[in-house]
């Protein structure tokens, strides 16, 4: 059975929800699911803006039977050639052969990789490109690397709404959900959205800034992206997120504490820091062992807040793996402007100080605070004084306008 929603008088979400997938691109965890947005138009022409991932192709394809109410197909847009969104593009190219497919070159070459029989119906655009369904006039605007080098979004400029394509995208499935403002967003969605933005698009943040500079110089009065809510109020709340995730400046001023222990001794520093800091009055902390807590929380929560305090023991004459991993992640999502506190722990040849402050100076605009804890197998006096000056100076970093 379909499950539509409205968007405008003539627009219409049939998309669908996945609840069953574990790991969204099999690695992030996806505990609320994720939903797949295809949008309809029913002009004069008849035009589907993405499709959905093929897990969820039954429920699409009845949506937008439904909506096309027997009107053959006219256009396929194409904004984004991910699996998530293109896969069921070919039973769409079955069922209604006549539709013209509107994408860019790159998009057409992934087609012909993907194995999608695209050819003689295909209608290649670029940057600035027009055309007219009836009523509705678009503009494609190229997105390179938002998340594809492929990806465009397109502006429909007769009503203001954007086909964002993965920007401005969530995890979570909707639910019923359309609209943001249907939800309590900064409570119940925005982890997610920053979690999805983050592990997805975080390592292009120029290219998203690229695309908000092309977006300001268009009258948007809605954000139709391709997973999570669609945007129809408040659109300045969601754009101000993604300035500071583009720009790597952190939300808050905040700390998160990731820390790895075998035996417990470097979780009761971290536990000892961050007793520290709230007896100090800095009560904006997060704490996570990184052994259980999947890399793509951690990697949101960094980009969320502006210190963090990392701690790890030693592990063959390196850093324990987990941390290393999670460090090499944030290094490869190009994560900036952070001020970092370094605690290591080792019960021979202490090593993992070392190579977490490689990581961090490889890293751009990263300022390790001079506080360096060393533990000996379990916190000493000494190392108990050292965690409290340690607190001290990242709250003192706090106070200063810091530069990095
Ligand atoms: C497989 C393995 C390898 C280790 N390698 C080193 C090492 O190379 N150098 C070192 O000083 N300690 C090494 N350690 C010891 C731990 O880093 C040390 O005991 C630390 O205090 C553990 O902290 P925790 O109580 O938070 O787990 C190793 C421990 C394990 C289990
Ligand atoms: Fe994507
Ligand atoms: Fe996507």
């Amino acid at each position: 059975m379909h499950c539509v929603r409205k968007v405008t008088d003539d627009l219409y979400w049939v998309g669908a929800n996945e609840k069953r997938l574990h790991l969204f691109e099999n690695i992030h965890p996806i505990e609320d699911g994720v939903s797949y947005n295809s949008y309809l138009l029913l002009d004069e022409k008849t035009v589907l803006f993405d499709t959905a991932d093929w897990a969820v192709g039954r429920q699409f394809i009845e949506n937008v039977e439904y909506v096309l109410d027997g009107r053959k197909l006219d256009y396929m847009v194409i904004n984004h050639m991910e699996p998530d969104h293109c896969a069921s593009m070919e039973e769409i190219l079955l069922r209604y052969p006549e539709v013209t497919v509107v994408s860019t070159e790159k998009a057409y070459m992934l087609m012909q990789q993907f194995g999608f029989s695209v050819t003689d119906n295909f209608h290649q655009v670029q940057e600035g490109d027009t055309m007219s369904f009836g009523k509705h006039n678009v503009v494609f605007v190229e997105a390179p690397m938002v998340h594809w080098p492929e990806a465009m979004v397109t502006f429909d400029t007769t009503n203001g709404v954007l086909f964002s394509a993965d920007a401005f995208g969530s995890f979570k499935s909707l639910d019923g959900v359309l609209f943001a403002d249907e939800v309590n967003f900064d409570r119940d969605w925005l982890d997610e959205a920053r979690r999805y933005y983050t592990n997805i698009v975080g390592k292009y943040g120029p290219h998203v800034m690229d695309l908000l500079g092309k977006a300001a110089t268009i009258d948007i009065k809605m954000l139709c992206p391709l997973h999570g809510p669609v945007w129809r109020k408040d659109l300045g709340y969601i754009l101000d997120k993604y300035v500071h995730w583009a720009t790597y400046e952190p939300e808050e001023k905040g700390v998160l504490i990731a820390y790895a222990s075998m035996y417990g001794n470097t979780e009761s520093a971290a536990q000892i820091l961050a007793a520290k800091l709230h007896e100090k009055g800095m009560h904006n902390l997060r704490m996570y062992d990184v052994s259980k807590t999947h890399q793509s929380y951690l990697i949101g929560e960094a980009f969320k807040y502006s210190h963090m305090a990392l701690l790890a023991p030693t592990y063959n004459l390196n850093l324990f793996p987990p941390m290393e991993s999670f460090m090499l992640d944030m290094q490869k999502l190009n994560l900036q402007k952070r001020v970092v506190g370094v605690v290591e722990n080792g019960s021979w040849a202490p090593q993992s100080g070392v190579v977490m402050k490689e990581i961090l100076d490889s890293m751009k605009q990263m300022t390790v605070l001079n506080e360096e804890v060393s533990v000996t197998s379990s916190v000493s006096k000494a190392v108990y004084d050292e965690l409290d000056s340690l607190a001290d100076s990242i709250i003192d970093s706090m106070k200063q306008d810091y530069k990095y």
